[in-house]
Order: structure tokens, then sequence, then C-alpha cells
């Protein structure tokens, strides 16, 4: 069987790669893929997302049983509609699924239908009245772009001033384009906060391993908020009674409202999630893995992913197990500068072998030679399994330390909340 998978970042590259591990599975192509997943053994095809009629006819003239789409922004476009207009399979959401993801206040319009527990919130796309609700709310208070906005579209308020700059700039001055046309101003929640992902057909779904991202970009959750800076799984600091609460009270009620709204979910559900005094509340649905948490959490994986996949593309019970022992956690290393601007061509470490994984995200050969060069924001990520935290930490962080990261950088402390 040969597959594609479409997207080119080390969320990616997990896919990819664990699709490749499957005895089923002769060739993963990946479109457009980045340099670094050739290591691996996997095949690139220089076709970008958005090209979908460029997409299908590679799928057909080379006999691809089905797709796996990574990122937000082609299920939002609607590549599975195309693929599947074509008489193809693809795992993901329809761009009418996806709306979860795309719309944060058609997101928030579905909890409040289904009795899903969220913030409180109110939508705006006029400035003038967004500013009376902030200065009626008071701080700390949450301004969302309401469309995709690379995960930069969300400023957490601690002043009421703060808040109003930021409804300035997504509504008048336009920071986000179309994405900030409308903002959702969102009650600021307090307390941890964690995802669930589940492999999702209607309403069957089929949980993976609780996960813990870090989403800012300096140690102590200071800096700018990034794609994620690294993650682990499982959390063991959550009760199994609040994941058991969870899938209850937010993952099963999403996904049979989505049922009942006409808008089937097909594809992997991701629930950013915190937990605050009053129980688990959703912060946001994502209509995809996440970015770096799939990469901690498929080597957990024991089962065969293609026929996993496969199984709930054609509505089968899907045989999914995972490993129950220790801990995954992985340390995302970026370019000096990110999330902003970032310099690339920093000659990359070779690439790990034995107990710790190397993903690629932003990588690509040099142009006379096999040398890798960082070609990215985020660059490479480091992944094991260790017993605990503790131990995981120590093999990656040493790791790291014998590593040339001139021009890189990482966060320290990734997983340090569970110690
Ligand atoms: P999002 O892009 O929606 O995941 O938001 C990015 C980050 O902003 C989240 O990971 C949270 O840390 C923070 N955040 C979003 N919504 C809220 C909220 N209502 N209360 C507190 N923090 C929030
Ligand atoms: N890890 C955050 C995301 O994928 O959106």
């Amino acid at each position: 069987m040969k597959l594609l998978v479409v997207g080119s970042g080390g969320r990616e590259h997990a896919i990819a790669k664990k699709l490749l591990a499957s005895p089923q599975v002769e060739q993963v192509f990946v479109a457009p893929g980045n340099d670094g997943m050739i290591l691996d053994g996997l095949d690139l095809v220089d076709i970008g997302i958005s090209e979908h009629s460029k997409l299908i006819d590679f799928a057909k003239a080379n006999d691809i049983a089905w797709a796996f789409i990574g990122p937000d922004d082609a299920l939002a476009a609607g590549i599975v509609d195309d693929f599947n207009k074509a008489g193809l399979k693809a795992f993901g959401p329809t761009r009418l699924a996806a709306e979860l993801e795309w719309s944060k206040d058609f997101a928030k319009g579905i909890m409040a239908k289904y009795g899903i527990p969220t913030a409180a919130y109110a939508t705006f796309s006029n400035f003038e009245k967004a500013k009376v609700y902030i200065e009626e709310q008071g701080a700390p208070i949450v301004i969302k772009a309401d469309g995709l906005a690379l995960g930069k579209g969300v400023v957490v308020a601690e002043t009421m001033e703060q808040a109003v700059e930021a409804a300035q700039e997504m509504l008048l001055d336009n920071k986000f384009g179309d994405s900030g046309a409308r903002v959702v101003i969102e009650e600021f929640l307090d307390g941890e906060e964690f995802s669930l992902f589940a492999f999702v057909n209607g309403d069957k779904f089929y949980m993976m391993p609780t996960a813990q991202d870090h989403k800012r970009a300096y140690d102590g959750d200071k800096g700018p908020n990034t794609g994620g800076m690294g993650a682990y799984a499982p959390v063991p600091q959550l009760s199994q009674s609040v994941v058991d609460k969870s899938v209850d009270t937010i993952v099963k009620p999403v996904l049979e409202g989505m049922l009942k709204e006409g808008r089937p979910y097909l594809g992997v559900l991701y629930a950013g999630l915190i937990l605050t005094a009053d129980g688990p509340k959703v912060i946001e649905f994502n209509s995809r893995f996440g970015d770096p948490e799939t990469q901690i959490i498929l080597p957990r994986l024991t089962s065969d992913f293609a026929q996993n996949i496969a199984d709930i593309l054609e509505g089968k019970e899907p045989d999914i197990t995972w490993t129950d022992g220790g801990v995954t956690l992985g340390v995302v290393v970026a370019s000096n500068g990110y999330p902003l601007a970032y310099e690339k061509g920093v000659l990359l470490p070779e690439k790990t072998e034995g107990d710790i994984i190397t993903y690629y995200a932003g990588a690509k050969f040099a142009e006379n030679g096999k040398a890798l060069l960082s070609n990215g924001g985020r660059v490479y990520m480091l992944v094991t399994t260790a017993d605990s935290v503790q131990a995981a930490q120590e093999r990656i962080y040493d790791q790291l330390d014998k590593q040339a990261t001139a021009g890189l950088f990482y966060r320290t402390d990734i997983g340090s909340k569970a110690l």
C-alpha cells in the first residue's frame, strides 16, 4: 500500500514515519515535506498543500490508497472535500466539520448549544462595541481573532488597555487580515492546560494519551506564544477522573453535536483544555493533530497505525493499542528569534539514532552536499521515552548539550510542571 501525507512539519514527519513502519505500507509520500524526512526513507513530493488538483492527480497516478492531512489551513480550504469529490479517501474533517477550528465563533456557538463547558464570551466585528464590552468585563480578559492565525491570534490581556489595543489591532488595523475581522472576547480562565486527542469517525472516537504542550517561547512560560516548544505524554498529574469527565462533558457531546448539525466529524479531534476550579473547560478545538504533540503521542502507539486509519476510514472498529509504561517527552529546537524574524541556513547536528528520535520541521539539504541546514522557525525536535519525566528530560538535555546548536535555541524546562 502507498500513502500520501500532506504537510511539511515535525507533525507530518511523525505521522509519515509511523505509517511507513506498518508492514503493509511500501511507500509514504509527503507533500511538500522537508528534506529531513528523507533520512527516514520518506519520499518528498514537490506540491504545495493548497494545490488540491495537483495533489489529486499525483494520488491517482501513484495508486495512493488514502491521504492523511496534517495542517489546519489545508482542512479549512476543503482539501478533504476535494479528495472525496475525486473519489479518493482522505483522513481529516471536511471544510464544514473543520469549522470547529477555523472559526472560534462557530466553535463557541456549538459549545453554547450543546452545553459544553468553556469560557463565557461575546463576538464583535465593531471596535467601539468591543471596547464597551471590555470596559464592562474588566481585566484579565482574552481577545481572539475569529479565524486561523497560526496560533498567534490570541492575546491574554492583563490590563484593559492591552485588551483594547489588541481589539483595535484586529478590528481596525487589520493585523490578522480577514482572520481578525471578527473577534471573540473571552473570560480569562485560570488553571493547568492540557490536550486531549481522539481519532474520530462520526460519534465513534478513540482517545489517545493525554499530552501537555509548552506554547511560550522561553523557560517558565515566558515570552511570546509559539506553535509549541515541547511536549510530553501522558501527563501524570492529570487524574483518570479528570480525563473521564473531559471525555463525557466535552469530547462526546461535541461529536454528537456535530453529527446533529449535519457536519459529521472524521479525522483527529484536538481539544485544548484547562483544568479550572470548576472542572475541565475548553480553550479551543482544533481539527487536526497538534504539533509538537503528535511527535510525543505517536511513538507510544503499539498497533499498526496504517491499519488503524484504514479501518476508521472504512467505518470499522480499529484495534488501537498504546504502551502504558513511562513517559514520552520531546524538546523543540528553534531558530534564534522565532516566533519573530529568524535566520535560516544554520548547520544542523547529525540525526540521532537509538533511543532518541529526531523529527525535522524546518530542514533543507545544502545545495552542494548532504549537510542539513535550518530552514524554518521550528527546526527539529528530539523525542525519547523513559521511565519518568525526569529520566526523559535528562536523556534529551544531555543529548542537546552535546549537539552544536549555535544560532538555535530551546527551552530547558519541558515537562517540569509534572515534577
Ligand atoms: P489558543 O490559540 O486558543 O490555544 O490560545 C493560545 C493560548 O492562550 C492558550 O494556550 C492559553 O494559554 C491562552 N488562552 C486562550 N484562551 C484563554 C482563556 N479563556 N483563559 C486563559 N488563557 C487562555
Ligand atoms: N501544539 C499546538 C497546536 O498544534 O496548535
